[in-house]
């Protein structure tokens, strides 16, 4: 069975080679980042999604056909869906962006730097039985990391985004290994949705979720090694 891969890489990858990957759309979005730093994160997405693609599909990283629709307004900055697939998702945060492609069903995948999850972002994030549990037992600044990533991650994998509040998903014990626990008015995610915490690296957490998936498919994760070629090509 075709795993599930999670390609990783960090700022210092980017190199002039990965910009040549882009179609015209992803070059008109590329130029308008003010900051380095976002320029290179959406940069190395995109070049690790059309070498990972293209490598799966058989055809150059140039000619992989990417819509970037958004469903709300439809300008180039929604989820990245390849017509037929494989399915994709990218994340970047801080130093770190990542990758994730599947051959069975949806994904979604969230990096976010250690350092952003505090006490603030609890009231928009936690459900009220997760709530609850935070005033009985207090709650670690890793395991706001633990809900918020399996929450974007999630809402990442049906397409929803932060269209959907963080409040209405429940998640397991951020100890636990992540799974949905409850999704207010989506009855069926739960059953249909599998979930592993990933490896980006010390002072991140990462999880991917994983629509209608088999249920023994394997993940794997690792550095975008074909990322560092002199054409950035594998
Ligand atoms: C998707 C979303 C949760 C990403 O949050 P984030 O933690 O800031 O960013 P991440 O780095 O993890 O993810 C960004 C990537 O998510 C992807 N993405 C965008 N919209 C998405 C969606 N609805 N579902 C899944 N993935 C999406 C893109 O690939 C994007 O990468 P890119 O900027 O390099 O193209 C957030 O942008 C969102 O909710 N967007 C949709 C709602 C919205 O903003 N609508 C108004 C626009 S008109």
């Amino acid at each position: 069975m075709e795993p599930v891969a999670v390609w990783w890489a960090t700022l210092a990858d980017v190199r002039p080679a990965h910009e040549a990957l882009l179609d015209s759309v992803e070059r008109g979005r590329r130029e308008r980042y003010l900051r380095d730093a976002d320029r290179d994160r959406f940069t190395l997405g995109a070049a690790i999604t059309r070498i990972a693609v293209g490598t799966a599909l058989g055809i150059s990283p140039e000619h992989v056909r990417i819509d970037r629709a958004c469903d709300d307004c439809g300008k180039p900055h929604g989820r990245p869906v390849i017509d037929g697939g494989p399915h994709v998702s990218v994340s970047h945060s801080g130093d770190r962006v990542g990758v994730a492609i599947s051959a069975h069903g949806p994904v979604g995948l969230d990096v976010e730097e250690a350092g952003r999850a505090n006490e603030s972002i609890a009231g928009h994030l936690l459900a009220p039985a997760e709530k609850a549990d935070a005033a009985a037992a207090g709650m670690s600044p890793d395991a706001l990391l633990a809900y918020w990533t399996r929450k974007e991650a999630a809402l990442k994998a049906t397409g929803d985004g932060l269209r959907v509040g963080l409040t209405r998903l429940s998640m397991s014990a951020p100890a636990d290994p992540p799974r949905l626990v409850g999704w207010e008015g989506r009855p069926d995610l739960p059953g249909r949705m599998a979930m592993r915490r990933l490896e980006p690296g010390p002072g991140y957490g990462a999880c991917l979720a994983m629509i209608d998936h088999p249920a023994a498919v394997d993940v794997t994760e690792a550095p975008a090694y074909f990322l560092r070629g002199p054409a950035g090509r594998p």
